[in-house]
């Protein structure tokens, strides 16, 4: 276990082999379907005429709100009213109202723009801080509370407030939102979709199609990257190409071109945070009072558990005695946002970065001397608002390490010196510390299924309910069936993921894949390999505890034979040698109503420290240095998990700094492709860039082969890029992302 082994088809990505939805052979008779987009934020929208669209050439079908056998509905909680096709009231720009069938993509896309919705404009909302005022929500409000935070308040010798703001963030997956739609007998289809969620695929198509679940099998072998934007938005897109199929009775394809998918599918929520909170003299915290307000866009998808996890982790490795954190969901007239790697988690751990500068400036101590006072766990109280205890020992350990690595103390006085001598450049350092839960929020997705079968030639054949987005999940859960049976990960097929093969399974999210598909298969592979070492024991007359495997041999004493040979001679005893497995996370309990319980099945612990260097004439702006230490228990894989730790950073850094979603004074998204939305580029990767997985982190028994998860935690490391940026300017507010534009008005 723990080979650095590359991602299971890194060769193939790079030669163009590994294939992708779109990759796949076209089935003949193929149709292309194309979306019909509102051009308006709000508004009455009066019952679309087809007929434009129908009368162009190529058109094999026009689909509207009313033409769905099923429910015009694809909320992911089943329970808010969510479209697939607007009707009756238009509620953002770029929401779909139709769909065109048509022969080739470029007769659909055609047929779509010759559609003419009529809409009678509405006021829209466009800001997270007028639909708070107006008090438009799209959930009630959430409270986390402890203590008498009031009386705290009114208490603290230093009173502290402060506002700000962050940003959403387009998803940018390389391969845009694509599904295969594929008629069978009898009503069946295949549906092949770059989806996150194969299950939710199933359910929503099923819904909009009026069929049973049976009928739909939904298949994804990987994604060309989802980062949380194929959770829920993939599972309308392929509803949406088997309403098309199912309305032909030919094979659909639906892909979205990468200015309908920024125009179509959710974001990450941008917030305003509001807070008041005291401390005393020292700079320790006694109270605070918070309202975390997400800009939901126009519907619930995912933002309740967003929100969760936003308030959950809004004191994130602090300790505050007394507090109430309130969440909002605020519905305003924008797509509707959803998951994005971190759920609301990279949000919320803001706060808390915001309250310690304000302390901090009215102390006249460093952050840092306060992040350090202010810690969860040792002196301080161990217990979340809501429960759980944090481990203050990892806390101090991961800092503690990121301290050492970045050395912090030599470089503080360097940078203060050079700052005080140069006229126009500034260097900043920033610094940070995470405590991100791991599970799922919905106690009942914490749950898993996986598929081995073992040939007769030893050759082994694996499926779980996991998905590959690039993470390396796939490679991760062959290592752990391969260290089960004792041979080499080439003996172990991947294979894609498939609702027919392993049913009813959550979502690849929440940094849980490899934690809870590992398990399932870790599971299924022991069952068969305790049959196995049953009939081997049998067959020398030895004890079935004598029978090892390893390094593709079974042995016991001095007897021994290949793996392979003893599935054959398994065979041979009728002997089965396929298994399911299934595993659910233990000890998981929440009560959504008072925010109190144990959510999650443990913690993620790191610590990171970045150097800015800013020009301060014209607020631009570079990373030139990142340390980070993350708590991985003892990796799986650290070769994928030092890539997981670099990507996420690298995003998490765009999201705060240069990735900017910019809408009209109409609600129009003007940011819609690569030209006017900037992610990261190579040469923005931080020229120093060191990346450290905590040594001799302490290893649950209890975890899959006792590592941790990685996939999201790393990306909130980059908030010491934001603290770097503040102490360069000096400010104290500094709204995200920080732009160039922001952080010279930061200095002024
Ligand atoms: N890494 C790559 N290369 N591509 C992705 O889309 N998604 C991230 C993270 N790492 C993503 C990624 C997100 S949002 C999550 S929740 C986790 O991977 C999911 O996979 P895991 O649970 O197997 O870590
Ligand atoms: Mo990741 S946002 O949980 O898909």
């Amino acid at each position: 276990m723990g080979a650095a082994l590359r991602q299971d088809s890194a060769l193939k990505h790079c030669t163009g082999e590994a294939r992708f939805a779109d990759d796949l052979p076209e089935p003949p008779g193929l149709l292309h379907a194309a979306l019909a987009l509102s051009p308006i934020a709000h508004g009455r929208l009066a019952p679309l005429d087809l007929a434009p669209a129908r009368a162009m050439p190529g058109v094999v079908a026009v689909l509207g709100p009313r033409d769905m056998p099923g429910r015009n509905d694809i909320s992911p909680s089943g329970k808010a009213a969510e479209v697939l096709f607007a009707d009756l009231v238009v509620e953002h720009w770029g929401q779909p109202l139709a769909m065109v069938v048509a022969r080739t993509r470029d007769e659909a896309l055609a047929a779509a723009a010759a559609l003419a919705p009529l809409i009678e404009p509405l006021p829209p909302v466009l800001d997270v801080a007028e639909a708070l005022e107006a008090q438009s929500l799209l959930m009630p409000p959430m409270v986390m509370a402890r203590g008498d935070w009031q009386a705290a308040l009114d208490a603290a010798p230093l009173p502290l407030e402060g506002e700000f703001r962050c940003g959403g963030q387009e998803h940018f997956y390389l391969e845009g939102q694509i599904a295969l739609a594929i008629p069978g007998e009898d009503g069946d289809m295949t549906l092949h979709s770059s989806t996150q969620h194969p299950t939710e695929v199933q359910h929503i198509a099923a819904r909009v199609l009026g069929c049973d679940y049976n009928r739909l099998t939904v298949q994804c072998r990987r994604m060309g990257g989802g980062f949380g934007g194929k959770e829920s938005n993939a599972s309308w897109i392929a509803a949406a190409a088997a309403l098309a199929a199912h309305a032909t009775g030919q094979p659909v394809k639906l892909r979205l071109a990468r200015k309908a998918d920024m125009a179509a599918t959710g974001k990450r929520h941008p917030f305003l945070f509001r807070w008041r909170a005291g401390c005393d003299a020292s700079g320790r915290l006694l109270a605070l009072d918070a309202t975390l307000a997400a800009d939901g866009g126009h519907s619930l998808d995912l933002s309740g558990g967003v929100l969760m996890r936003a308030v959950t982790h809004a004191l994130n490795a602090c300790d505050v005695p007394a507090v109430r954190i309130t969440g909002l969901a605020c519905k305003t007239n924008t797509v509707s946002n959803t998951a994005f790697r971190g759920f609301g988690g990279p949000q919320g751990v803001l706060l808390m970065e915001d309250v310690l500068h304000a302390a901090a400036r009215a102390t006249g101590r460093s952050v840092e001397a306060l992040r350090e006072h202010n810690f969860a766990g040792g002196p301080n109280g161990a217990e979340t608002p809501y429960g759980q205890a944090l481990e203050g020992d990892l806390i101090r350990r991961v800092w503690a390490e990121a301290r050492t690595l970045s050395d912090w103390h030599g470089r503080r006085a360097e940078i203060d010196a050079f700052n005080a001598s140069h006229p126009t450049l500034r260097r900043g350092l920033g610094s940070f510390v995470l405590a991100f839960g791991i599970s799922f929020g919905i106690v009942a997705m914490n749950q898993a299924g996986a598929l081995v079968h073992v040939y007769t030639d030893g050759s082994i054949r694996l499926n779980h309910g996991g998905t590959e987005m690039g993470q390396g999940l796939f490679i991760k859960v062959a290592q752990v069936v391969a260290d089960v049976f004792g041979v080499d990960v080439g003996r172990i097929r991947i294979t894609a993921t498939s609702t027919d093969e392993v049913p009813n399974t959550s979502p690849t999210a929440a940094s849980t894949g490899s934690d809870l598909n590992g398990w399932a298969a870790q599971i299924a592979a022991s069952t068969i390999r305790t049959r196995m070492a049953a009939a081997a024991a049998a067959l020398w007359g030895v004890p079935e505890a004598d029978i090892t495997f390893a390094e593709g041999r079974v042995t016991a004493g001095n007897h021994a034979m290949g793996f392979g040979e003893l599935a054959q001679h398994c065979w041979n005893q009728r002997i089965g040698l396929s298994a399911t497995g299934f595993y659910k996370t233990p000890d998981l309990h929440w009560d959504p109503v008072a925010m109190k319980g144990h959510p999650f099945f443990y913690f993620s612990y790191g610590a990171s420290v970045a150097e800015v260097l800013v020009d301060r004439l014209t607020g631009e702006h570079r990373v030139l240095r990142a340390d980070m230490v993350q708590d991985c228990g003892r990796s799986l894989n650290p070769a994928i998990d030092r890539g997981q730790i670099e990507g996420a950073f690298v995003q998490g850094m765009g999201w705060l700094t240069c990735e900017e979603l910019w809408w009209d004074a109409t609600g129009r998204l003007r940011t819609l492709g690569p030209s006017t939305y900037k992610i990261p580029g190579s040469r923005d990767v931080p020229p120093v860039f060191n990346v450290r997985m905590l040594e001799g982190a302490p290893a649950r028994a209890d975890t899959i082969f006792r590592s941790k998860a990685v996939g999201e935690p790393p990306l909130m490391l980059a908030t010491a890029v934001w603290n770097a940026l503040r102490d360069a300017t000096g400010a104290s507010r500094l709204d995200l992302p920080a732009t160039p534009e922001r952080v010279l008005a930061a200095f002024r």
